[in-house]
């Protein structure tokens, strides 16, 4: 079988040492010649990178492993880029989140103001990201699940429409492994049909592969206890915060009970119960520093002190096996189905051909053809529509420098009340985001 060159950028993410082991424990699907991880934090990756180059040599000697902050050396020759950045990393994170709060909104990684601030930050690093994959291996793919997913997405339709970027969230991913685990069945068995923009839609159809219909099932399931299930699907999932988002999928559900729910439009309709809930002095941002990233980084350091990775307790993140999914899709012409965000082109037929949508996709060598999931219904419509335009105006004032249409965008997310709030805190995110986002006229 064919073997691949891959690089990891954001190399020292969090989740770096969970995709590597999942990339080691998939080496029969997918074949690797060499791993590269590329971060632009010198310190971050090379904490990491010397911890996995052990369990490398331990674990899978063959492979040729690099660890780099140059992009030539981390870009030239490679099949696969899979991106994780985070640009700004936590210290940006926790501002998204508890700067919204000073002014009465919700703060999220996102969705809302801290969404939108996100997103123009990632922008630049995407580019620049996408830049160096095109100017090294103009051949390769990238397959980003950086956030903000959606944004990210439309500013790649609109300023690099050629590159060969695909952007996937693991969300989806996740709550069909809750579904499946709710009806006793594998997630690799079931097919589904959904329609939304990212961290913004529905499933409309659970099916197996003998055309078994089990919305009904996962509905009434639903209707009781949201996502909440008895055996925990990952480990990203399961903190606390997230256990209270599974739950409320319960009422997101009651106000369509058509269709079965992706839990972040939580953030939508219940933005004053989130508000409520959340902690000013303690918010997600303050949980993964505490939990994910001060686990992985002391693991790191102790295996660099033990010179060894045995027992020393890095996780595989099977829930990412995904990204193998996709790039065997790719790479071997697989046609499997999956979630992606794509330009609609009349997937949702009543929705803009140039809107950035959430659908399922065959992929093959080509990439993905979107398969049309037909009208939908008015209140969804109309929310992802009011949803998609915020999107597109931040990707419009990212790139005309525009302080009016990122004024327009806070404006109109349904998480800010008014333009006073929205102009407010638009100005406070400026002062905030100093040096990371284009300067706004
Ligand atoms: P993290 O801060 O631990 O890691 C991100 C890394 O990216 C950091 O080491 C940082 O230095 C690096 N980075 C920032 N800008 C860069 C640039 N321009 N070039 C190269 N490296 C750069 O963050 P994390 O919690 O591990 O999350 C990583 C990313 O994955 C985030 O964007 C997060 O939102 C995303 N994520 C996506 C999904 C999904 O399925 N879509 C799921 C979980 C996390
Ligand atoms: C994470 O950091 O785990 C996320 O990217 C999603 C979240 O808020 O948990």
């Amino acid at each position: 079988m064919k073997q691949f060159s891959v690089c990891i950028a954001g190399g020292g993410s969090t989740f770096t040492p969970g995709i590597v082991m999942m990339l080691l424990d998939n080496l029969e699907r997918f074949p690797i010649k060499k791993l590269t991880l590329y971060d632009n934090d010198e310190e971050r990756q090379s904490t990491l990178g010397s911890a996995i180059k052990i369990m490398m040599k331990e674990q899978a000697p063959d492979i040729e492993f690099v660890y780099t902050i140059n992009p030539e050396e981390a870009f030239t020759d490679i099949d696969f880029c899979m991106a994780h950045i985070r640009v700004g990393k936590y210290e940006m994170r926790e501002l998204d989140e508890k700067l919204p709060l000073k002014h009465g909104v919700f703060g999220q990684e996102t969705c809302g103001p801290g969404g939108i601030a996100y997103g123009m930050r990632s922008i630049t690093g995407m580019l620049e990201i996408i830049d160096y994959m095109e100017k090294y291996s103009p051949n390769a793919w990238m397959l980003n699940y950086s956030n903000p997913a959606a944004i990210v997405a439309e500013a790649c339709r609109v300023l690099r429409p050629t590159s060969k970027v695909l952007n996937i969230c693991d969300m989806p991913v996740g709550t069909l492994r809750r579904m499946s685990q709710i009806i006793g069945k594998e997630p690799k068995d079931l097919e589904v049909s959904y329609f939304g923009l990212n961290h913004f839609g529905w499933w409309t159809s659970v099916k197996d592969k003998e055309g078994h219909e089990y919305l009904d099932e996962i509905r009434e399931y639903v209707s009781k206890n949201g996502y909440l299930t008895q055996i925990e699907v990952d480990t990203q999932h399961t903190d606390p915060s997230w256990q209270d988002t599974h739950k409320k999928a319960k009422d997101i559900y009651a106000i369509d009970p058509r269709f079965l729910p992706n839990t972040y439009l939580k953030y939508y309709f219940f933005p004053d119960y989130v508000y409520d809930k959340m902690d000013p002095n303690y918010t997600r941002a303050n949980e993964v520093m505490d939990g994910r990233e001060k686990k992985v980084f002391s693991q790191a350091l102790k295996i660099v002190e033990q010179k060894t990775a045995k027992g020393c307790g890095f996780e595989i993140d099977a829930h990412a096996s995904f990204i193998v999914d996709l790039a065997r899709a790719i790479a071997f012409n697989t046609h499997e189905r999956m979630l992606l965000i794509v330009e609609n082109n009349g997937a949702i037929a009543n929705f803009p051909d140039d809107a950035m949508v959430e659908v399922p996709c065959i992929v093959g060598v080509d990439g993905p053809e979107p398969i049309a999931q037909g009208k939908i219904p008015n209140f969804e419509q109309a929310l992802m529509f009011q949803q998609v335009t915020v999107e597109k105006l931040v990707v419009e004032a990212y790139i005309e420098n525009s302080y009016q249409k990122l004024w327009q965008a806070l404006t109109l997310s349904k998480t800010v009340p008014s333009a006073k709030v929205a102009k407010e805190l638009l100005d406070d995110m400026i002062e905030a985001n100093k040096g990371y986002w284009p300067e706004l006229k």
